[in-house]
């Protein structure tokens, strides 16, 4: 595995960029938008290609590069479930994993720093955004923070891991790079506490000033999809009743873009075919499974993925590359499982 981690000395944040060697395929974990181009450069010179860009939660003290590597690199955009930001391509829940070849990620949903705060556990390491820092604990008075979440997230959660599993922050203001969960059991001050209440006294008693990123970066952080929306797009986005009509008619093909465990989680649309997002451009080429049956079907291809944000970039790119007949579901899988679309388990 190649492992990097880098800093922003301005938000004193640690940006996490995992590759896998056989694959080729990276993922960055908690990007800072200003960095954007010393990522694209480093990634290029260790040979790996960007799929996916997690943020652990909606930062207040940074603007994320999610949107930015996105649009630059076509990867994937990846938060929890809660958090509020408008497009994420692929939202994950406590328990989800995040494959990466044989380099596996699980998402702990750890709430309290804020209500959307994730942490990221590999095999002997676990990412911890701001929910556990290095003889510290991510403030809990803003953004929808709960101390006595965090004092359960941070005790039943981080804590019984094992304790030579390292712990790498989403920040470090003194320059310490990584822990472990052992030292910060005995030595992080905020930890010796006897219950949920003295820690939540300790939490709610720290009179931090705000951020002075805080009103800019959330806004921005909150928009990272806004680029996605273009005229092209609009005209080519079926609702779900518009493409149950299509099923119904026998005129549709629909193309699932998501991963496989997305699909084995939350079910297809029937008689869908598979083409994950991270391998479209190889679909692309000539003799790509997409641009063949774009040349030798009547019916019309329609994208479809978990929130349609992945199918409006792949719409996009299908179009880019002068297919016609093709149209994206709006709102992805999840709009068609509310409006009562069928679906099959996969
Ligand atoms: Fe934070």
């Amino acid at each position: 595995m190649i492992f990097r981690q880098l800093f922003d000395g301005l938000s004193c944040t640690y940006t996490y960029i995992l590759g896998n060697e056989e694959t080729g395929e990276a993922l960055i974990i908690d990007p800072v938008l200003e960095k954007t181009e010393h990522y694209v450069r480093l990634l290029d010179e260790l040979g790996l290609k960007l799929v996916k860009a997690l943020d652990t939660h909606l930062h207040a003290d940074h603007v994320t590069a999610l949107g930015a590597l996105r649009d630059r690199l076509g990867c994937i955009t990846v938060m929890g479930r809660q958090s509020a930001v408008d497009m994420v391509s692929m939202r994950l829940d406590d328990g989800d994993v995040i494959e990466l070849g044989d380099i596996s990620l699980r998402a702990l949903h750890t709430p309290g720093h804020t209500d959307d705060s994730y942490c990221y556990l590999m095999a002997d390491r676990v990412f911890t955004g701001d929910t556990l820092l290095i003889r510290g604990t991510g403030r809990t008075d803003f953004q929808n923070g709960d101390p006595v979440a965090g004092y359960h997230s941070v005790f039943e959660k981080l804590l019984s891991l094992p304790g030579d599993t390292l712990v790498y922050p989403g920040h470090d203001y003194k320059g310490d790079t990584l822990s472990t969960i052992a030292e910060e059991k005995a030595h992080n001050p905020r930890l010796q506490v006897s219950g949920a209440d003295e820690y939540a006294a300790i939490m709610d008693n720290l009179n931090l000033p705000n951020p002075k990123m805080m009103d800019v970066a959330v806004a921005a952080n909150l928009t990272i999809g806004a680029s996605v929306f273009d005229p092209m797009v609009e005209e080519n986005t079926l609702c779900v009743a518009e493409a149950r009509r299509c099923m119904e008619k026998d005129e549709a093909l629909f193309i699932d873009l998501r991963e496989a465990p997305e699909r084995r989680k939350a079910g297809v649309i029937p008689g869908s075919l598979h083409a994950p997002y991270a391998e479209l451009s190889g679909h692309i080429q000539p003799g790509g499974m997409l641009r063949e049956l774009a040349a030798g079907n009547a019916r019309t291809m329609i994208l479809y993925c978990a929130h349609g944000e992945r199918s409006a970039l792949a719409l996009r790119a299908l179009k880019d590359a002068g297919m016609e007949n093709v149209r994206h579901l709006g709102g992805g899988f999840d709009a068609w499982m509310r409006d009562g679309g069928p679906a099959a388990g996969r």
